[in-house]
């Protein structure tokens, strides 16, 4: 069944013929995105790397949107990773400012869109500013209940892992035994999307075919998507391209 173009009054633009061909019985829940070519796509334009990511930004904007419209459920965005700190300082401080740039912005839309506002990644390290800005957000999404906006910001899997490890190690206090019993999801709920259910869809942009650290464990089946175009250039045809492509996937969980 194709989707139904009736909830978009607050849409000026009329986006019918651009997601005419999106099946709405089969959207990906969740999807997540390695939002990546920022500094590249600066570089083409002789500009610096930070101009990138200010542009990228306002993709954000748009692809939040898109995924609302069409009925996805949660959104991860791969906004700062743990291997992200070996940057230049000023990049890295621009990136730490980038949080509050956005949702200065853009709160009261995604408020007033019903948008959940959450974070995946350890406030360790982050500047006071960055963490209070998204902890507001937080706070005043908080009671909303509509696509969950999860940002992978300080996010790095592999010491996600460790760290779910080592609390599901303490849970368990004086009754150690029971390591023997512990099941996939009871680790799963130590991770730091919690009781986020795992992408169905992962998208990177920019040409690079890896997964820098992201969600290692959550895509274990998730169908992924790669595209040259680079994130500042990444625009809602190229997301319902990616949906699309998902569409025709047959997922099989090893069955047949
Ligand atoms: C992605 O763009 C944004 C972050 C990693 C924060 P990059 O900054 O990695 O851009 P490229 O890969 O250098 O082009
Ligand atoms: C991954 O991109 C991290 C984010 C998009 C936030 P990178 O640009 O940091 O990844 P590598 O270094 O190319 O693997
Ligand atoms: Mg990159």
């Amino acid at each position: 069944m194709l989707k139904k173009l009736t909830d978009h009054k607050k849409n000026k633009k009329n986006i019918k013929d651009e997601i005419i061909n999106i099946d709405e019985d089969n959207i990906p829940k969740h999807v997540a995105i390695i939002m990546d070519g920022n500094g590249r796509w600066a570089k083409k334009r002789g500009l610096p790397r930070i101009a990138g990511h200010r542009e990228g930004m306002n993709v954000i904007r748009k692809v939040v949107k898109r995924a609302n419209h069409i009925g996805v459920e949660a959104l991860t965005l791969y906004a700062f990773s743990t291997e992200n700190w070996k940057r230049p300082k000023n990049e890295v401080d621009f990136l730490m400012r980038l949080p509050e740039m956005f949702l200065n912005k853009e709160l009261p839309k995604l408020i007033d869109e019903n948008v959940v506002v959450r974070l995946t990644g350890s406030k360790e390290n982050l500047p006071k500013h960055t963490i209070n800005a998204v902890e507001k957000a937080i706070e005043d999404t908080k009671n909303n209940d509509g696509l969950i906006l999860n940002f992978a910001l300080n996010y790095g899997s592999r010491s996600e892992i460790l760290q779910a490890v080592k609390q599901l190690y303490h849970s368990l206090d004086e009754n150690k035994e029971v390591i023997d019993h512990i099941t996939e999801d009871d680790l799963s709920k130590f991770l730091m999307t919690g009781d986020l259910q795992d992408p169905d869809l992962l998208i990177r942009t920019s040409g690079e075919i890896r997964l820098s650290n992201f969600m290692l464990w959550q895509l274990a089946y998730a169908e992924f998507w790669f595209t040259d175009v680079l994130w500042p250039d990444f625009t809602e045809d190229h997301f319902n391209e990616a949906i699309q492509v998902y569409q025709k996937r047959a997922r099989r969980y090893g069955g047949v």
